[in-house]
């Protein structure tokens, strides 16, 4: 198949990218990415090279540009979006253009060149807060707390939208908070672990009793390849790790502090996040039962490899740490007694 890869230069798609190149031989990749301060193509330095690899530089909210970066393409794979929810609070228009402009573009193209596939990358934060117990299904309403997830959950509807009116062949997948190499430090863990490793205190919003639940970005791949060539059409699948116990942010945090030999005093405890989210968790059975899907990386296992290659890549995020991200670290923390 050859697909074309939204957002490939950030986090989860280069990953994508590696993990397609890696275990689809036959499969080719077009990278299509608008370097935005998220995208780094020094992620896909070890592939720039392979035939079966193309990167070209664009909007998705420019049709125009989409156009011209589909050629043959079967398939659209869409994991670009602004995605950091700290940002969406400074300043939501990136998020209004890209996540959801930039998906209506999107599913025109595949209406268009008419595309056997199109999966939308989207996220568990559109089911919004969920109480202690509660694990989200793929039939739930959307909740979305922020402008970061309303976007997305608009996007959501969307695609659904894009099916019931034309029955496009798309599908949607919902994950749980991904980790792993390549993710940029304005998130939590590698926020953590290149802070600590430059010395600095770690902050840690309201009480850190927050819980996310962590899937390793691997078995997020490995979850999308799936719903790429086994999912079925109209679907929604959810992707969590299901940690039990969970873990709130503290606990992340500690284990952290303890591979890194640092103490207490390295917590800094801030100002909350508005709206900020208290727990999610989602209901994966459906991904188990229909794709045989199941995570095979354990918190504690991935959480130790991830915090291995951030003290073994400063080459790769030291210089991420300087210009913008200093602008928006000090915007983001200075005040936030
Ligand atoms: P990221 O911020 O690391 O990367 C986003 C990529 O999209 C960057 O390479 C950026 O340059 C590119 N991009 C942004 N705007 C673009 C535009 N208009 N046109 C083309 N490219 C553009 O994001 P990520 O963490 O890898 O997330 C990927 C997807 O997964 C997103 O859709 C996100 O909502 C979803 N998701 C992420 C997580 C997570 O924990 N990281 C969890 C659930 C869902
Ligand atoms: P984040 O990585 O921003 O992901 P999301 O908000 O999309 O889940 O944050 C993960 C959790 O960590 C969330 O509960 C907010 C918290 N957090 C902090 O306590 N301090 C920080 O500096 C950041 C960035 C996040």
């Amino acid at each position: 198949m050859k697909l074309l890869i939204t957002g490939g230069a950030g986090f989860i798609g280069s990953n994508f990218i590696h993990y397609i190149l890696k275990n689809h031989p036959e499969d080719e990749v077009v990278n299509f990415d608008k370097l935005t301060y998220a995208g780094n193509l020094a992620n896909l330095k070890d592939v720039e090279t392979d035939k079966r690899y193309k990167f070209f530089k664009g909007d998705i909210a420019d049709k125009s540009s989409v156009l011209e970066a589909i050629g043959d393409c079967e398939a659209i794979i869409n994991f670009a979006a602004d995605t950091h929810v700290d940002r969406s609070l400074l300043d939501p228009d990136a998020f209004i253009r890209t996540d959801i402009i930039g998906t209506r573009v999107l599913l025109d193209v595949v209406k268009e060149k008419k595309l056997k596939r199109y999966i939308q990358i989207s996220t568990d934060e559109v089911y919004g807060d969920v109480e202690k117990g509660i694990f989200c299904k793929e039939t739930d309403p959307l909740r979305p707390s922020s402008p970061y997830s309303a976007s997305k959950a608009a996007a959501d509807l969307l695609v659904l939208a894009y099916r019931r009116t034309w029955n496009l062949p798309v599908l949607i997948t919902r994950c749980t908070n991904n980790y792993g190499p390549n993710q940029y430090p304005e998130k939590f863990i590698p926020l953590a672990v290149t802070n600590l490793l430059q010395n600095q205190k770690v902050p840690v919003y309201g009480d850190g009793l927050q819980v996310r639940d962590w899937l390793y970005v691997e078995d997020h791949c490995r979850g999308v390849d799936l719903v790429l060539r086994k999912g079925q059409e109209g679907e929604v699948y959810n992707f969590g790790a299901n940690q039990d116990p969970e873990w709130p942010n503290l606990k992340i945090l500690e284990a952290i502090l303890k591979q890194l030999n640092k103490g207490d005093e390295f917590k800094s405890f801030v100002a909350d996040r508005a709206g900020h989210d208290r727990r999610y968790a989602v209901d994966t059975s459906k991904a188990e039962q229909e794709l045989g899907w199941r995570p095979t990386t354990g918190l504690t296992e991935g959480l130790k490899a991830t915090v291995e290659w951030y003290v073994d890549r400063q080459d790769w995020w030291h210089p991420l740490k300087s210009g913008e991200f200093l602008a928006y670290y000090k915007k983001q923390y200075q005040d936030r007694k």
